[in-house]
Formats: structure tokens, C-alpha cells, sequence
């Protein structure tokens, strides 16, 4: 789940039939080549997706891995469920089984959910801190007025959490629909803001993450987003 960094030396001892002690000779004599450049000290930071080569082998083989997928209704949201068909069932990848959850939806929540095996990237994403607006568009049992507009920017109180929910944007589309854009994502958080006024979600579709959406992204398809993209250049 993490993509821990380490140093160098202990990563090529870990990874070879070389000791700690071995390494510095091994980068004095040029063997060692760290993402395509020839080595420069043993106290390099390297992470499992770093392409450590010695002697011209590569020691690991773990390539990061960033996809998003436009989640169909009746999918669970983990890798496996003894019931459902989970989001995993919608993907072909050969690193399938490395890969975990970036923020879920629930089971008859529909739209982007993003999938990885770098763990340092996921952290970032779902920290509030980071402040990346996940958008929803949102279809209501009762009618909306503005009033919902000020109560979701000034936050809503949770109780069982004992927060307050951090400033949320909510356009009115129509009367019975909204597009909303929160920083965080607590339990059923969508639902329980409009549960303040009593009106339930009849469907929750998520269109973005920070810089990335679905962009026509086919229900029940999934593509795999370049460094560009989740960096959002
Ligand atoms: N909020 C909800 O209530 N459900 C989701 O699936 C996502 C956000």
C-alpha cells in the first residue's frame, strides 16, 4: 500500500547477493545505475518504482500503476466481496492485484473511481490538506433552494465523527439537481449533507478528482492516466 523510500545501499543489499558494505565499491566502480543515470552516492533516495539497474539487471520490476474507472451501479468499491462484483472484476491489467482504492463510492454510486499501487500518491490525494476538489452531481428526492447553498459553505456538523464538514460548493442545476464539489470525503459524506435537510440522494455520480475526470470515460471502462495527468499538467 506504501511506496516507501529508502536508501540506496540498503535497497541494492535487499535486492542482490550484494552486503551494505559491498555497495560503495560497486558505485565507485560505475555499476549502478539509478533511473537511467549512472549512480552518485549510496545514501540515495530510492522508492520500489526507482529503476535500479546493476550490472545491467534491473532489481525490481514494480512500475507505479494509476488508472481510473467509471464505476457502474452495483459494484463494491474493494477487491474483494463475498457477495458483489467488486471494482477490480472491471479491470485487466497485469498488475491488478497490486492495486487498491483511491477514495470509494458506494455500491450504487456511479462514476470515477481511481485505482493505484502508489501508495505515497494515494495518501496525498485523500489528505484534506491537499484540498482536491472531488465533484459530484447529485439527484435529490425533494426540491433544493439556497438556503442549502450557505448551510453546505459554512459546514455541517457531524456528530458521530465530531467534526464540522470543511467548505463545500454546491451549484443548483434544476430543481431536483446539483453539482457538488468537496475537499474531503468522510462516510457517506454526500449523503449525510443533504440528510441535514431531509432529502435523500436518489444518485450520486462522481465526474472528477482534482485534475482528473471522466471525460467520456465509458460506464464500466477503465484507462490507465500518465504521470502528466495526476499531476495535472
Ligand atoms: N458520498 C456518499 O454519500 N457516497 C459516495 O459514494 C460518495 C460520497
Amino acid at each position: 500500500m506504501t511506496s516507501k523510500t529508502s536508501r540506496l545501499d540498503r535497497f541494492i543489499s535487499q535486492n542482490s547477493v550484494y552486503s551494505l558494505s559491498d555497495t560503495r565499491r560497486l558505485l565507485a566502480q560505475q555499476r549502478i545505475f539509478v533511473d537511467g543515470h549512472l549512480a552518485y552516492s549510496i545514501q540515495q533516495q530510492v522508492t520500489q518504482f526507482t529503476h535500479v539497474v546493476l550490472d545491467g539487471n534491473c532489481l525490481n520490476d514494480s512500475t507505479a500503476v494509476y488508472m481510473m474507472l467509471n464505476k457502474p451501479k452495483g459494484f463494491v468499491s474493494a477487491t474483494t466481496d463475498p457477495k458483489h462484483p467488486t471494482v477490480l472484476d472491471l479491470i485487466q491489467h497485469p498488475q491488478k492485484n497490486e492495486l487498491h482504492i483511491v477514495g470509494r463510492l458506494d455500491f450504487n454510486t456511479t462514476g470515477l473511481v481511481l485505482l493505484t499501487n502508489d501508495g505515497a500518491w494515494s495518501r496525498k490525494i485523500s489528505l484534506p490538506e491537499t484540498k482536491l476538489a472531488k465533484i459530484y452531481e447529485v439527484t435529490l428526492s425533494k426540491p433544493l433552494n439556497d438556503e442549502y447553498i450557505e448551510v453546505f459553505r459554512k459546514g455541517i456538523y457531524f456528530s458521530y465523527e465530531n467534526i464540522t464538514t470543511q467548505p463545500a460548493y454546491l451549484e443548483i442545476l434544476s430543481e431536483y439537481q446539483a453539482r457538488l464539489s468537496l475537499i474531503e470525503g468522510k462516510y457517506h459524506q454526500v449523503k449525510r449533507m443533504f440528510g441535514f435537510f431531509q432529502n435523500e440522494v436518489l444518485a450520486l455520480h462522481r465526474t472528477a478528482v482534482g485534475p482528473i475526470s471522466l471525460d467520456g470515460l465509458t460506464v464500466g471502462h477503465s484507462k490507465l492516466l500518465t504521470k502528466q495527468t495526476i499531476e495535472g499538467q
